[in-house]
C-alpha cells in the first residue's frame, strides 16, 4: 500500500513519513515537495536507515506519484508574511491548498484514494476538499484533533505520574482555540478522571490550557511540532491501511450528528478502508456540546469568508494588499521568501518548482497566530 506525502520535505511532512517508516505498514512511501531537493534528501535519509527497519520502497518524486497512492497525505503550507493578516494567511494557503488539489487531480489522484488533509487551518481546508477534490466525502479526513488528543493524554498523564498510554481522554471540535475537552469521557486505567487522586479542576484547567497552547510552545521551543505530529497522522494513516477501525477525533463531513451540519470537524469517527466509515454521537454534557457548536460556528464563520472570496473570482483569490496584523499575541514573520505571493509560485505544481526557495531554517517567530493548535 502506498502513502505519498506531499509537503514531504517539511517539518510535518519528513515526520509523517519516518513515522510510517517505523510503523512499518504502508509498503511504498513517496515524498512529493515543491522544493524537489528537499524531497530527495529526505526520501534517501530515509532509505539509508532502511536496512534496519523494514523493506519499503522509499522514493522522491513529482505529483505524478499520487496516481498510484491509496493514501494521499498533505502537509504542504505557508507561513505569515510581515503585516499580513489572519485572514489573508488563510487566504493564501487555501489558494495554495486548492492548487495542490487541482494538480493532484490532474496527476490522476484515484477516487478509491484516501486523503489525509494536515495543513492548516485543517478543518477549513478539509471541507475545500470535500467539496472539490471529487472523492467520496468519506475518503476525505482532516487530522483534526487526533494530535490535541494525543496531546491531552500525554499531559493529563505527566501531571498525575501514570503511564501515558493507560490515559483515555478525548479533544473534539476545532483543531484551534474552541477545541472542547470532554472531560466526561476520561479515564485512567479505565477509572473515572474525575476520581483519581490529586485530580481537582484547577489542574483540569492547567491541562487544557498547556494542551491548547502546546503547538504555541512547540513552535516557541524548536520552530513547531514534528514528532508528535508525525506519529498522530501515522495513527490515522495506518488505520485505513489496516482497515483498523479505530475510533480517532479526526475531522470529517457533519451531516446532523450532534447538530452540526455542512462543517467538517472532529466528533468521534471509525477509520478504515473507504476512510470515515462511521461517525458517532456520544451522550456528552450539555456544556461539552455547546462548546462543540461553537466550535462549528468559529469554523463556519471562517469557511463563509473564505467561500466569499472564491465566488467572485481569481482576481479575489490574488494575493490580498498587507493588512495590518490581527490583534494577536503571535510575532509576525520575518519575510519569507516562499511566502512571497502566491503568484510567484503559481499553481502548486512540481512541474513549477522555479524559485522555490530552499526550506527555510525556521525560528520561534514565523508561525501565524492560528497555527497556535498546530
Ligand atoms: N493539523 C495539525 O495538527 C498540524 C500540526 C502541525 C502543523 N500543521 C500544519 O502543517 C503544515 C506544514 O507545517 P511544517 O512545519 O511542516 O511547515 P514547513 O514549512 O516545514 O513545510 C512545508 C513544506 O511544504 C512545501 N510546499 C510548499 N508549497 C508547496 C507546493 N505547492 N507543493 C508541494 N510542496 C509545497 C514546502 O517546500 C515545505 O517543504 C502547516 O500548514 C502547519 O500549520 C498541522
Amino acid at each position: 500500500m502506498k502513502v505519498s506525502v506531499i509537503g514531504g520535505g517539511g517539518l510535518v511532512g519528513s515526520m509523517a513519513a519516518f513515522a510510517l517508516q517505523m510503523g512499518k505498514v504502508a509498503s511504498h512511501i513517496s515524498i512529493i515537495d515543491a522544493n524537489k531537493q528537499v524531497a530527495e534528501g529526505v526520501a534517501l535519509d530515509l532509505l539509508q536507515g532502511a536496512s534496519l527497519i523494514a523493506d519499503q520502497r522509499i522514493v522522491a518524486e513529482d505529483m505524478s506519484g499520487v496516481a498510484d497512492s491509496d493514501v494521499v497525505v498533505i502537509t504542504a503550507g505557508l507561513r505569515r508574511k510581515p503585516d499580513e493578516s489572519r485572514l489573508d494567511l488563510i487566504n493564501r494557503n487555501v489558494d495554495l491548498f486548492l492548487a495542490l488539489l487541482a494538480d493532484a487531480k490532474k496527476a490522476g489522484l484515484r477516487p478509491d484514494s484516501h486523503l489525509v488533509v494536515v495543513s492548516n487551518p485543517v478543518d477549513v481546508l478539509t471541507h475545500l476538499a470535500v467539496k472539490r477534490s471529487g472523492l467520496d466525502w468519506r475518503r476525505v479526513i482532516g487530522l483534526g484533533t487526533q494530535l490535541d488528543t494525543a496531546r491531552f493524554c500525554s499531559h493529563i498523564a505527566r501531571r498525575l505520574q501514570v503511564p501515558t498510554t493507560q490515559v483515555k481522554a478525548l479533544l473534539l471540535g476545532e483543531h484551534g482555540d474552541s477545541m472542547v475537552p470532554i472531560w466526561s469521557s476520561a479515564t485512567v486505567g479505565g477509572l473515572s478522571l474525575d476520581q483519581w487522586p490529586g485530580w481537582n479542576a484547577q489542574a483540569a484547567a492547567e491541562t487544557f490550557e498547556e494542551t491548547k497552547t502546546a503547538g504555541a510552545k512547540m513552535i516557541s521551543l524548536k520552530g513547531g511540532s514534528g514528532f508528535a505530529v508525525g506519529v498522530s497522522i501515522r495513527e490515522v494513516v495506518e488505520s485505513i491501511l489496516l482497515d483498523s477501525r479505530k475510533i480517532l477525533p479526526v475531522s470529517t463531513l457533519q451531516q446532523g450528528l450532534y447538530d452540526l451540519r455542512d462543517v467538517c470537524i472532529s466528533v468521534p469517527t471509525e477509520v478504515g478502508t473507504g476512510g470515515a466509515r462511521k461517525q458517532y454521537e456520544l451522550s456528552l454534557t450539555s456544556k461539552e456540546k455547546i462548546g462543540l457548536q461553537n466550535s462549528a460556528r468559529v469554523l463556519r464563520g471562517i469557511i463563509d469568508q473564505v467561500e466569499a472570496r472564491l465566488a467572485k473570482g481569481p482576481a479575489a483569490a490574488a494575493p490580498a494588499a498587507p493588512a495590518p496584523a490581527a490583534a494577536s499575541s503571535a510575532p509576525v514573520a520575518a519575510p519569507a521568501p516562499v511566502a512571497a505571493s502566491m503568484a510567484a509560485i503559481g499553481p502548486a505544481s512540481d512541474a513549477k518548482p522555479i524559485g522555490h526557495p530552499p526550506v527555510q531554517v525556521r525560528t520561534a517567530v514565523n508561525r501565524a497566530s492560528w497555527n497556535r493548535g498546530a
